[in-house]
């Protein structure tokens, strides 16, 4: 792992401010550092995965419609399940054309590569049958992160992200500027009327992972916070655009949690709350569950938020 910085300089402490306070210090360690070893961190994280890949498929083959009407959860999810046979087969990609391709939350697998190409946008449903339904149902709650101990939202559970993946290696989520529309205007509605029975849901979250990439995607109109990886390691978060209302609730751009390794480049975030925010767990529960987020460089990032 040549792209790690030996210097432990970086150890992530207990609250948001303090860690703040850390990465930027790192940075400046970094930057003042050896050239040489600096040189090495920011070239070697390469990642080829994306024309790699041994196996393709369309959503189409899976009878997905990008309509904007038709509800596609069942299509990803068919075909992330068919695609994940190839795990041990040189990977495989889903491509998702130009459309609107209205989704359900679903899961992604390992060494597998979610490509939207230009013009495709993933469209949250706000039910899981209907597009037009005002209410939340059809969104699976799953439970609290062992390091927040409850939900921020209401106690108890929360709405599984869109895209969620959990004990995963080798996953691309990438495109062709496609983008992925959360439609939150009515999550944000419940969050400002106390309406809100679990936490809301986030556009992508990845847990207990490793050799995640995420890349060259729009983000909008998310729920809540955009891009979530957590308990994860050797992350990389590479040229995507985040947008969501000044005025809108906790939509945090890129919240990298208890995570190793993480890079994030050429963003460009608009959002109601913090564009980075370096998390290690939520107050106690995170102080007990004792994952700091450690090695993180961040770099060009374009920050619009109040
Ligand atoms: C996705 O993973 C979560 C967490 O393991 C699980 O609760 C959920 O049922 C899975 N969804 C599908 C569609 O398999
Ligand atoms: C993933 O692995 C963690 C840690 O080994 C385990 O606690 C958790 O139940 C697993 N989650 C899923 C969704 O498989
Ligand atoms: C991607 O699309 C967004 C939204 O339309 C746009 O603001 C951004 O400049 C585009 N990025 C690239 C690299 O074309
Ligand atoms: C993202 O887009 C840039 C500019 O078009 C391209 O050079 C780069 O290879 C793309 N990255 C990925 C991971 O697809």
């Amino acid at each position: 792992m040549e792209w790690l910085w030996r210097s432990s300089s970086l150890r992530l402490q207990v609250t948001e401010r303090v860690w703040m306070l850390a990465v930027v210090l790192g940075m400046l360690t970094l930057t003042s550092g050896v050239e040489s070893r600096k040189a090495r961190i920011l070239d070697s994280f390469e990642y080829s995965a994306i024309s790699c890949r041994a196996h393709s498929a369309s959503i189409t083959d899976f009878g997905g419609v990008g309509d904007g009407q038709t509800l596609n959860t069942k299509a990803f999810q068919a075909a992330v399940n068919k695609l994940s046979q190839y795990g041990s087969d040189g990977g495989a990609r889903l491509f998702v054309p130009a459309g609107k391709w209205l989704t359900g939350s679903f899961n992604l697998t390992s060494h597998f590569t979610l490509y939207l190409q230009k013009d495709a946008v993933l469209l949250a449903s706000q039910s899981g049958r209907r597009v037009l339904s005002q209410d939340v149902a059809g969104w699976p709650v799953i439970d609290p992160l062992p390091s927040y101990g409850h939900g921020r939202d209401a106690a108890g559970g929360r709405y599984i992200s869109l895209i969620f993946g959990a004990n995963l290696t080798d996953v691309v989520v990438t495109g062709d500027n496609g983008t992925i529309d959360g439609q939150g205007a009515l999550w944000w509605q419940k969050f400002h009327g106390k309406k809100l029975k679990y936490t809301r849901p986030y556009l992508i979250e990845i847990m207990h992972s490793d050799y995640i990439q995420i890349s060259n995607l729009t983000f909008v109109n998310s729920p809540s916070w955009n891009v979530h990886p957590v308990y994860s390691s050797n992350i990389l978060i590479q040229g995507i655009t985040i947008l969501a209302p000044i005025t809108s609730p906790n939509t945090d751009g890129v919240n990298p949690d208890s995570c190793t390794n993480t890079r994030i480049e050429d963003v460009y975030i608009v959002s109601g709350d913090d564009c980075i925010a370096v998390k290690s767990g939520w107050d106690k529960y995170g102080i007990a569950y004792g994952m700091p987020t450690k090695r993180l460089f961040v770099r060009r990032l374009t920050c619009i938020s109040p």
